[in-house]
């Protein structure tokens, strides 16, 4: 049997995306392989977001001329955010010309088709399609997580926010039908997934391209699923989170208790540069709301450092949000310039070293916010969701509905299933309990 390797980088929407190539790919008969050296197609799924992603693809890349001269029927594929961006198929494969396959993220779900068009012909298949399509329902998926499962509902971004590539490599705002989305999570909740995710690069505004429904009516439906299972999305722009939203929410025994809304900067200044449309006192009055009505919500963040123009009395804006809001966890990233986006043309870049300065200290400050947290867990019994084994622990690890990681010696049996764990003890962010009845 033919053998296929795909190596993701970024984000859960490239996770699930990979998981449509292997859904591909096994309905024309290809299995998972465990090492590249085994396998008769490599691919590759990119992200531009960050410089880094975009170095670690390009170093992977390169490494594989040896295996392509050692085995001439190997086939290389190139795909997503990366190659997406103008001219840089054209690059790539001028870089790397024993690169068979060059698509983008617009046509990913026709991979079948440029595999076949490749297998016919010697020379590289290399199509981006620079508009975004229709959407395609019906993708096979290999799914990579269970007892979780990823559930796209919209595709594309229209926010344009100055740092950020995305809208640009992922086109305009799309939105699934409601019926697809609710059938899909049917589906896998008959199959035994347990939790679900809705992915999106802004959940709040579904349906705005459909006209009669939006998220929290999403949210409502999904709910009346008559089984047990954990309903989460990602990723909120807090300019959309809705009072009406947050009661779907609130009433819903599906929706875990947990949301990802990224602030990104503290300081009123940067926001507005960034277009961000809210203010940190926005921000606060939708927290405050949130906690109105689910008042154990736990709140996840992206923070950026770094961004054009940001003083040390910005960054200080910042710290003192993380101080206030309590997230707990959050993702901090160093501000990376993208070509094509509104800031890289902006004024006052700030030096590498300082935006390192300040993420160290960023990171230190969550980490002690996340210690605190974890202590206040200890003696309490938790809803995990068991999600796998730990080789290393010796454990069995999931997650309870506040998203946090718990690690409990298990058996077999309780994959994909609820346990009720009581935690005894936390080592940093990682928390240690014991089953019980
Ligand atoms: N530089 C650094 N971080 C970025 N993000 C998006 N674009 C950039 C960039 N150019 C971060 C944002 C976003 C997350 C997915 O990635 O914080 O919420
Ligand atoms: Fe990028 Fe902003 Fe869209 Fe998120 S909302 S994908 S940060 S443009």
């Amino acid at each position: 049997m033919k053998k296929y390797y795909i190596t993701t980088y970024g984000c859960q929407m490239n996770v699930h995306e990979s998981e449509k190539l292997a859904g591909i790919l096994t309905s024309l008969g290809y299995s998972a392989s465990e090492c590249e050296k085994d396998a008769d197609i490599i691919l590759f799924n990119t992200c531009c977001i960050r410089e880094n992603a975009e170095d670690r693809a390009d170093g992977n890349i390169g490494a594989l001329k040896k295996l392509k001269k050692q085995n001439k029927d190997l086939i290389v594929a190139v795909g997503g955010c990366m190659t997406q961006q103008k001219g840089y198929a054209e690059q790539l494969i001028k870089k790397f010309p024993f690169i068979d396959i060059i698509f983008g993220t617009h046509n990913l779900e026709d991979f079948k088709t440029l595999l076949q068009k490749k297998l016919l012909q010697k020379k590289p298949v290399l199509e981006i399609l620079e508009k975004e399509q229709q959407i395609k329902e019906g993708t096979p998926k290999t799914r990579t997580s269970f007892p979780n499962a990823w559930v796209n509902i919209t595709y594309g971004c229209n926010n344009f926010c100055t740092y950020c590539i995305v809208p640009y490599v992922r086109g305009r705002e799309r939105s699934r039908k409601l019926v697809d989305i609710v059938n899909e999570c049917k589906e896998l909740i008959n199959e035994g997934y347990k939790e679900i995710t809705l992915l999106g690069q802004n959940v709040n505004s579904y349906g705005n391209d459909l006209g009669d429904v939006d998220f929290a009516d999403l949210i409502t439906e999904i709910s009346k699923i008559d089984k047990k299972f954990r309903l989460g999305f990602m990723t909120n722009h807090p300019k959309d989170l809705s009072e009406k939203l947050i009661k779907a929410l609130a009433n819903s025994d599906k929706v875990c208790k947990r949301i990802h809304l990224p602030i990104q900067a503290g300081s009123n200044r940067i926001l507005k540069l960034m277009n961000r449309k809210y203010t940190r006192e926005d921000y606060f009055d939708k927290i405050d709301l949130l906690r109105k009505y689910i008042p154990d919500i736990a709140i996840t963040s992206d923070i950026m450092v770094g961004f054009p123009t940001e003083t040390e009395e910005d960054f200080l804006d910042t710290v003192d949000v993380v101080n206030r809001i309590g997230f707990a966890g959050a993702f901090t990233f160093v501000y990376s310039r993208r070509k094509g986006t509104p800031a890289d043309k902006m004024d006052g870049q700030v030096d590498e070293n300082v935006s390192k300065e300040r993420i160290m200290k960023l990171i230190d400050l969550q980490n002690s916010i996340n210690r605190k947290q974890s202590e206040n867990y200890i003696g309490k019994v938790v809803e995990v969701l068991c999600e796998g084994f730990d080789q290393k622990k010796n454990m069995y690890l999931g997650r309870d509905t506040y998203g946090r990681m718990l690690y409990f010696e298990g058996n077999e049996q309780d994959l994909g299933e609820f346990v009720s764990v009581k935690v005894l003890s936390a080592g940093g962010i990682s928390l240690m309990g014991q089953k019980v009845n």
